[in-house]
């Protein structure tokens, strides 16, 4: 059986849900809000150590202002009211990506991780203003001025994600098959599947299900 440490999930699918059941793109998101609470506690329950989700990708700031300001309001007021808890249940959260919010965010994401750093039963990466692309150029040029040797092993030491083991899982819901610029280098080897359900139909019989799935996979990383 294969041990599983970490999940990645792009949670697409949002917007549509919306539209159709709210006529409103911003109450898909509100809704999807709901399912990244569900998909955490089951990541605690499943004893997972990491997981890494998309929440705003560098591509994302080609959105309605509207929307956009939705988006981080909603992830504003999830950190005020839930940083506490997620505290309490040893939760450490970090972000990958770019921090150049408004000052409000900046300080309040700064906090957030400081005050939950020494966390060790889950760590809950959140990429905002995240694109792989741009992490990969960035280390690049980071690495270029130092003297470091080329490889792989020093290059990892560039990225958001240094210190965190590659996904074992992909997840992305929405039924729509492509990597949207996301974790391009750590996925090389990572189990990948791709859900027919928007977002916020996504549930934790779902999660299980797939957690079942990859356990039962014989993974080779290019052996036979
Ligand atoms: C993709 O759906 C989803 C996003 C760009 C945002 C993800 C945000 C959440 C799940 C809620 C907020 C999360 C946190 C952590 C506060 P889409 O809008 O691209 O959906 P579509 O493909 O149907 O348009």
């Amino acid at each position: 059986m294969n041990h599983l440490k970490h999940v990645a999930i792009i949670m697409d699918g949002n917007g549509r849900w919306g539209v159709k059941y709210k006529k409103s793109r911003n109450l898909g998101h509100k809704e999807g809000l709901k399912t990244v609470e569900k998909i955490i506690k089951e990541t605690v329950k499943n004893k997972i150590r990491y997981l890494t989700l998309y929440a705003f990708s560098t591509e994302n700031w080609r959105r309605p202002e509207k929307e956009i300001k939705y988006l981080f309001n909603l992830l504003e007021n999830f950190l005020v009211k839930r940083i506490d808890e997620l505290h309490k249940k040893k939760i450490k959260l970090k972000i990958l990506g770019t921090k150049n919010f408004s000052k409000k965010l900046n300080t309040l994401l700064a906090f957030s991780e400081k005050k939950t750093s020494k966390n060790h039963v889950l760590q809950i990466n959140l990429a905002l203003n995240y694109g792989s692309k741009l992490e990969i150029i960035n280390a690049l040029k980071a690495m270029s001025k130092s003297k470091n040797t080329i490889n792989e092993k020093n290059f990892i030491k560039y990225l958001y994600t240094k210190d965190i083991p590659d996904p074992d899982i992909l997840i992305r819901t929405g039924n729509t098959k492509r990597l949207s610029n996301f974790l391009l280098w750590q996925l090389a080897y990572s189990e990948i599947f791709f859900e027919k359900k928007l977002w916020p139909e996504f549930n934790e019989k779902d999660y299980n299900r797939i957690i079942k799935k990859f356990k039962k996979i014989k993974r080779n990383f290019g052996n036979i």
